[in-house]
């Protein structure tokens, strides 16, 4: 034990000069979600606290980053988030994966035949005997009907329009059109994930995404161009799983990817009841949970709910641990509530952790007026130490850049390890 902490404390755990334009080439770094830490964390964190063929769980999965760093040293994992739209990206990082390690050139198939049905469309569009010769209103009036046609028997929210330039959006639907028309196959995972990715860059709104998630709507809708995006995010895509290729290869000597995946879990529920898990059934947690107001996950996704609605929201939405629509409420409930909620996911995560395991807690102290007062961090580690019986065996203060400051609303973090002690008498 002495010997791994030694390690952990000679980590700079800062990682200040990650960036996901830095690193474009880790998949982790293509999806556009909130408050996810660098991959490096739970790269580290996987290779000094578990085994080869052990399971780690992430019970607040987000984007999947605890996920892919465990696949790419040999490890199953066990992925969980509330949010359907987190789950569905790590599904498809999961379904992209897959179908690339069975034929390494499908991804360029896709971006070949995608590229060339843009450029198709594009043209389709211009030509359409249906407009010829007809004076501008008509031709405008048909290309409307026409157009609302196309949103609402795809579903689409009619709302896509106080968002993206009508240019771009027909060039989405041609994309949408592409993603939904066949099996829910590779080429979907990897064009849903390349899609996904492209929203908040090709829409009209060029704040930081908390307007979005606000539903502030832009005040000027201005044309970008998103095939040229989605296809260089399919670039990026292909560039990315070469690269996780890469590394799995050095590390796994022939492992089979398909047989870790198909041991591995996406479950998308909440943390606070994990029954689905069984006790003592998990090896390592890694897990950073929300941080006390700092983030509206579900309502930060608002872009891809207009293309692919997801049902009960809003039950959902009050499920969210710490959620930042609170804030306006009274301190003392929402502080206890917090609390109550993250007492609750520990005992859980007691239960499914095997003797001798690890949990690591990645957390820092939502700022703002409602964390006045309280020290959210302390108390939840007390949680996990006073009530739970959890060792605390490292603990380091963690600087995030400046750029991330002004995301997550918080200056720092703390990176905790906790021991779940064998007990007496046992082997
Ligand atoms: C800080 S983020 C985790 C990000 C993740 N570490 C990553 O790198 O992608 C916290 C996550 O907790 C999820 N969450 C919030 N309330 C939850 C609940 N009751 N049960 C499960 N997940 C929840 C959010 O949807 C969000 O994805």
């Amino acid at each position: 034990m002495e010997k791994l902490i030694q390690t952990l404390e000679r980590i700079n755990w800062d990682f200040s000069d990650y960036s996901s334009v830095k690193f474009p080439l880790d998949i982790n770094s293509i999806p556009w979600y909130p408050a996810t830490f660098p991959s490096l964390i739970p790269k580290f964190l996987i290779a000094l606290l578990s085994g080869k063929g052990s399971v780690v769980l992430d019970p607040f999965g987000g984007k999947g980053t605890v996920a892919v760093e465990a696949l790419k040293q040999g490890r199953k994992f066990v992925y969980n988030d509330l949010n359907p739209f987190a789950a569905d990206i790590a599904r498809n990082i999961m379904g992209t994966l897959l179908g690339s390690f069975e034929d390494g050139e499908q991804i360029t198939k896709i971006i070949r035949s995608d590229r060339e049905m843009l450029e198709k469309d594009k043209l389709r569009q211009c030509e359409d005997d249906e407009y010829v010769g007809k004076d501008e209103t008509v031709i405008n009036q048909l290309y409307e009907q026409d157009f609302w046609n196309r949103l609402d028997r795809n579903g689409i929210n009619r709302d896509v329009v106080y968002w993206y330039h009508k240019d771009t959006l027909r060039e989405m639907l041609a994309i949408y059109d592409a993603i939904t028309g066949g099996e829910k196959d590779f080429s979907y995972h990897v064009r849903k994930f390349a899609f996904a990715a492209i929203l908040k860059g090709v829409s009209s709104q060029r704040g930081h995404f908390t307007y979005v998630t606000d539903n502030c709507l832009p005040e000027t809708i201005r044309y970008y161009n998103a095939s040229a995006a989605y296809c260089s995010m399919l670039e990026r895509v292909d560039g990315a799983v070469k690269e996780f290729r890469k590394q799995f290869s050095a590390v796994n000597f022939g492992g089979n990817l398909h047989h870790l995946i198909g041991e591995s879990v996406i479950h998308c529920g909440d943390a606070r009841g994990l029954d689905w898990l069984g006790d003592e059934s998990v090896d390592l947690v890694i897990t950073s949970p929300p941080y006390l107001c700092a983030q509206d996950y579900v309502k930060t996704m608002r872009l891809i709910n207009l293309f692919f609605p997801e049902e009960n929201l809003q039950d959902i939405i009050s499920k969210e641990i710490g959620a930042r629509f609170m804030r306006r409420k009274k301190s003392e409930t929402v502080v206890q509530n917090f609390y109550d909620d993250l007492d609750r996911v520990i005992g859980e995560l007691w239960r499914v952790l095997k003797e001798d395991g690890y949990f690591c807690l990645i957390i820092g102290q939502g700022k703002g007026k409602i964390t006045d007062g309280y020290d959210t961090v302390q108390a939840v580690v007390d949680i996990a130490v006073e009530k739970h019986g959890f060792d605390k065996v490292f603990q380091t203060v963690r600087r995030i850049s400046y750029k991330m400051v002004r995301i997550g609303g918080v200056d720092n973090e703390e990176i905790f390890v906790f021991h779940k002690r064998k007990r007496e008498g046992k082997g």
